[in-house]
């Protein structure tokens, strides 16, 4: 009999990614949703079991784990990610789930001026002390943050708009790290109890990021740097929730000054093929990057 394993924040960018390779993997998948739509009968389409849940609410979180043996923590970058964790390692103390695979971020740190970072630092101990066994992952910038509503417009533009100065990154995309967790979700032995970090294959600074955009489209990218107070005034300005305006205007001073440096090749590790790099992703989205 296969595995059975729940993932939620199934209709997220990481979950949606995790629920397609998992049962790729010939996983039994139970996708949890917050509601019935097309992105939740997109999932039935595929072949997952999907059940209604919200983690602030744990009695559905106890009923989505009954018979689950591993599964996938995520909460957005939103107010409430104590509350969930917290909710969801009591649900898997309950019923006896045996490996969470938790979705942190590289930048947690609890001396952060990002609320986020900071809570992220504390649900990665909470996990801990619950006792029930745990897989932190650590992605670095998702190369989805091409396609956010903040930056898709400038890019369409020709503009890579981000105020990072010289700091270094190697992002990853949300598919690649569905590849990982599915395959965490399949066999975590080796990487309980450990701090995982995620990256795409090559470290980079923006201007070099901006060049492989240029090569990938066949169009002139520029990387505009500007400071991390009048970016986040104009994305708010946009509309962007508080709570991420204040997250990344702690974490974009945290990224000049080194937190997100370095590749790793964990996702090739754990699932045999390496991460794609900006200009596979820029090939694959190049209609949407590029307007058509
Ligand atoms: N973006 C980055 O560059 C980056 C880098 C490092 C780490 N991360 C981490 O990545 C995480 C976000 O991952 P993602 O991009 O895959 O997420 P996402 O695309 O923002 O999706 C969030 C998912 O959580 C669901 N959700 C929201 N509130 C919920 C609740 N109360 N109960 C149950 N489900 C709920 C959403 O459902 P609905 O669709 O119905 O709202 C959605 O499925 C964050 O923790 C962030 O810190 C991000």
């Amino acid at each position: 009999m296969s595995k059975k394993v729940l993932i939620t924040g199934a209709t997220g960018d990481t979950g949606r990614a995790a629920v397609r390779e998992a049962l790729a993997l010939g996983l039994e998948v139970r996708a949890m949703v917050r509601r019935h739509d097309d992105r939740s009968a997109a999932l039935s389409a595929l072949g997952a079991e999907v059940v209604l849940g919200d983690l602030q609410e744990v009695n559905t979180l106890r009923d989505a784990m009954q018979g689950v043996e591993s599964a996938y923590f995520v909460y957005p970058v939103a107010p409430g990610l104590l509350s969930a964790t917290v909710n969801f390692a009591q649900a898997a103390k309950e019923t006896g789930l045996k490996t969470i695979i938790n979705l942190s971020q590289r930048s947690a740190d609890r001396e952060s001026s990002s609320n986020s970072c900071r809570d992220t630092y504390i649900s990665e101990e909470v996990f801990n002390w619950s006792g029930v066994p745990v897989v932190h992952l650590r992605p670095t910038y998702f190369l989805e943050w091409l396609l956010y509503p903040w930056q898709l417009p400038y890019l369409q533009q020709g503009i890579l708009r981000m105020p990072v100065g010289k700091g270094r990154h190697s992002p990853i995309a949300a598919d690649d790290q569905g590849r990982a967790i599915a395959a965490l979700l399949k066999n975590a032995d080796g990487y309980v109890g450990k701090i995982v970090p995620l990256s795409g294959p090559v470290e980079m600074d923006h201007e070099q990021m901006a060049a492989e955009l240029t090569e990938a489209l066949g169009r002139p990218i520029v990387f505009q740097d500007l400071p991390v107070q009048e970016y986040a005034e104009s994305i708010a300005a946009m509309g962007v929730p508080e709570y991420i305006v204040q997250h990344l205007s702690g974490a974009m001073v945290d990224y000049q000054h080194g937190h997100m440096a370095g590749a790793d090749n964990n996702v090739e590790q754990i699932t045999g093929r390496r991460s794609m790099t900006v200009g596979e992703f820029a090939r694959l989205h190049a209609d949407q990057i590029n307007g058509n």
